[in-house]
């Protein structure tokens, strides 16, 4: 298995490129299965998780080509198998979201019920009520969710909660179905943003994504497209965290404008100075940082995915921080990590209370989720002597080549087996 091992304490400096958004990638090559005829997505990040989705698209019997270096063309002429076995969907959560498309495009769908994971319980409730609104009639069977309709029909759908990927399966599904289906209380995530706009590109009429009420215009069919997947806005925020903890000075490209407020806001309040213009960002940061409290909400609130990156900050911030995380039940994994580097953290419930110390000692430690792994990367990078991550297949599912990027801004971080 791989590690990570990182010498800590050198500041970053430099430039690094931001990759495409997996959030927005997954369910836009998802998409394809929507149209006959072939989309090309471009600025596809080489991620595990882009190779599973691909995988799974294969295997249904979509023809999936890489067409670049971080370009995928691919081509749903027939989908002679639709469905999605449980060693994929294990592997990756996000394979729910074949569920609308299938039903939608070949009248069937068979996946794999997705089940717990690291993070928490994370039902898929809504998912199926939005579809048997839709007329889909939905069993589960051996573990696996069997749904049929003849053709899908518009519906109005008020989700019970904010839902990422349940927003985006119900906004896929709508897209073929016959009438008008109005989703309430959906996802104002600016992946589900770009979603919207790869369906639009592919002859779809949605719109209201961005905003809580979106509303599909079902077509017949939908045609092929070129798309370009937007920017990491997570990524962004690691990258913009990284620097703000080891006291340096870097420039990020090929950022998403206006994604990142809530999360550039709280940065600024620990003393970093960030300059944002059109597609860059640069950050600079001298000194200790100063704590700052987060809450984890729905967009745009500050993200359940840098909430572990903003923990690491916390554990060598000046003062004491409260980190509350509304989204999941779970995710707080890495607090036992980060405390056995010398961090100083109380949980309880949902609530993490960290006081910054003075500085963190290297140590063998277990990453458990994606997000988790990232924040023991950050911490890191400014523990006094070398600290070895184990288990970072999780990292690869969601960072692309994140050593390469780090060494190149100055971190001592290498890979072994
Ligand atoms: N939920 C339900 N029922 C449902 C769906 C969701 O109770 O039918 C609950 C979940 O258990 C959770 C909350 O609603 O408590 C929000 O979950 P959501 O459905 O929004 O999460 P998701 O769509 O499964 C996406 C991202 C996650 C990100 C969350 C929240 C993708 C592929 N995944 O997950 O990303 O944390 O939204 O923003 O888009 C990551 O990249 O590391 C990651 C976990």
């Amino acid at each position: 298995m791989e590690k990570l091992v990182i010498e800590g304490g050198n500041p970053l400096e430099g430039t690094v490129q931001i990759s495409g958004a997996k959030n927005a990638a997954l369910p836009i090559l998802i998409a394809s299965i929507l149209s006959s005829e072939s989309l090309t997505v471009e600025n596809v990040p080489k991620l595990r998780d882009v190779a599973t989705t691909c995988a799974l698209l294969t295997q249904m019997g979509l023809w999936v080509r890489e067409a670049g270096p971080n370009a995928y063309e691919l081509s749903a002429h027939a989908v002679p198998n639709p469905l999605a076995p449980y060693d994929l969907v294990k592997t990756m959560r996000a394979s729910i979201l074949v569920l609308g498309p299938l039903v939608a495009r070949c009248g069937e769908a068979r996946v794999s019920l997705p089940g717990g994971c690291a993070i928490g319980l994370r039902p898929v409730d809504q998912h199926i009520k939005g579809l048997q609104a839709m007329g889909a009639e939905i069993n589960v069977e051996h573990g696996y969710l069997l749904a049929r309709a003849k053709r899908l029909k518009g519906a109005r759908i008020v989700l019970d909660l904010v839902t990422v990927t349940g927003t985006e399966n119900l906004m896929m599904a709508a897209a073929l179905a016959e009438g008008r289906t109005v989703l309430e209380n959906a996802a104002r995530e600016p992946e589900v943003v770009d979603l919207a706009h790869c369906l639009n590109a592919m002859g779809a009429k949605v719109i209201g994504a961005g905003t809580d009420v979106i509303t599909i215009d079902g077509v017949e069919r939908l045609h092929g497209a070129r798309y370009r997947v937007m920017p990491d806005r997570i990524e962004t925020g690691t990258f913009l965290v990284a620097a703000a903890m080891t006291g340096g000075k870097i420039k990020l490209e090929g950022t998403s404008d206006g994604s990142l407020d809530a999360v550039l806001e709280k940065l600024r309040e620990t003393g970093a100075t960030i300059d944002v213009s059109s597609g860059t960002m640069t950050v600079e940061s001298r000194g200790r940082p100063k704590s700052v409290n987060v809450r984890t909400s729905p967009y745009p609130a500050f993200p359940t995915d840098m909430q572990a990156q903003f923990m690491a900050l916390n554990t060598v911030a000046d003062g004491t921080a409260i980190v509350t995380e509304t989204i999941f039940e779970n995710r707080f994994m890495h607090a036992q990590e980060l405390k056995r580097m010398g961090a100083d953290i109380e949980v309880e419930g949902n609530t993490a209370i960290v006081k910054g110390v003075a500085n963190l000692d290297g140590a063998t430690v277990m990453a458990t989720d994606l997000r988790a792994s990232a924040c023991l990367v950050l911490a890191g990078l400014v523990a006094s002597g070398e600290t070895t991550i184990d288990r970072i297949y999780h990292l690869d599912r969601g960072y692309e080549r994140i050593e390469t990027k780090l060494s190149a801004l100055g971190a001592s971080i290498r890979r072994a087996s």
